[in-house]
């Protein structure tokens, strides 16, 4: 499974990347918005850090707009993918971007058909919102899994990038059903580290060697 790094804070994403846990980058208007900072130059700074795919997302809702913002994001680097939400502009701008060789992100996928529409509009990868699915009441790993089963029917290039993702478990269950790509945010993969009987052990065993007397080197 593929980690991507969900924020537009240049400064994580290096010290993840310097970790060896980034395969790639999403950001969202919100994202880039809490950065402060002008689109073009923090996706060229995050493009500069990672080779893998940076999500940049268009904000014009027509399909005109999508290609104009599509096609100016992805003059940025090589390895910016477009961003577009899942309505019906959106994967017409999708299948155009697509046939001009740009990689394309079709996000907002909130049921199994509009990852059906996603794959035969050739995205590179859907986003499955997981945990705005898990806010209103409903499972939203069982989106995951509908689509995971639906895809493994055909041979589609989309990849499933499981988003919104808000904890560990949601990561565990993602991977279980072979998702190809999760995008977590920082404090996320951090909590991935996490247990408490690791802390516990570890203390345990350093007092005990500390009586010991004894330092290896
Ligand atoms: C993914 O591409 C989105 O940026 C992100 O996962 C949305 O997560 P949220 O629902 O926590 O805002």
């Amino acid at each position: 499974m593929k980690f991507f790094v969900d924020t537009a804070d240049v400064s994580e994403i290096r010290s993840l990347a310097e970790a060896g846990l980034v395969d790639g980058v999403t950001t969202n208007p919100s994202l880039v918005a809490k950065s402060g900072r002008k689109i073009a130059e923090v996706i060229a700074e995050i493009c500069d850090v990672t080779p893998g795919p940076v999500s940049a997302e268009v904000t014009a809702t027509d399909l005109e707009g999508m290609l104009s913002e599509g096609r100016y994001l992805a003059k940025i680097a090589d390895n910016v993918a477009v961003k577009v939400p899942l309505t019906e502009a959106g994967l017409r701008a999708c299948r155009t971007l697509r046939d001009e060789g740009t990689m394309v992100n079709v996000t907002l996928c909130f049921t199994p058909q509009q990852a059906l529409l996603a794959a035969k509009a050739r995205a590179t990868f859907i986003s499955p919102f997981i945990g705005r699915l898990d806010d209103i009441g409903q499972d939203g790993m069982t989106l995951i899994d509908d689509i995971m089963q639906i895809y493994s029917h055909y041979d589609f290039e989309t990849e499933v990038l499981v988003a919104s993702v808000r904890n560990p478990l949601h990561i565990v269950r993602a991977a279980k059903l072979g998702a190809h790509v999760a995008t977590l945010p920082p404090s996320v993969i951090r909590a991935l580290f996490k247990h408490p009987l690791t802390d516990k052990g570890l203390e345990a065993f350093l007092a005990d060697w500390k009586k010991t007397g004894q330092s290896i080197l």
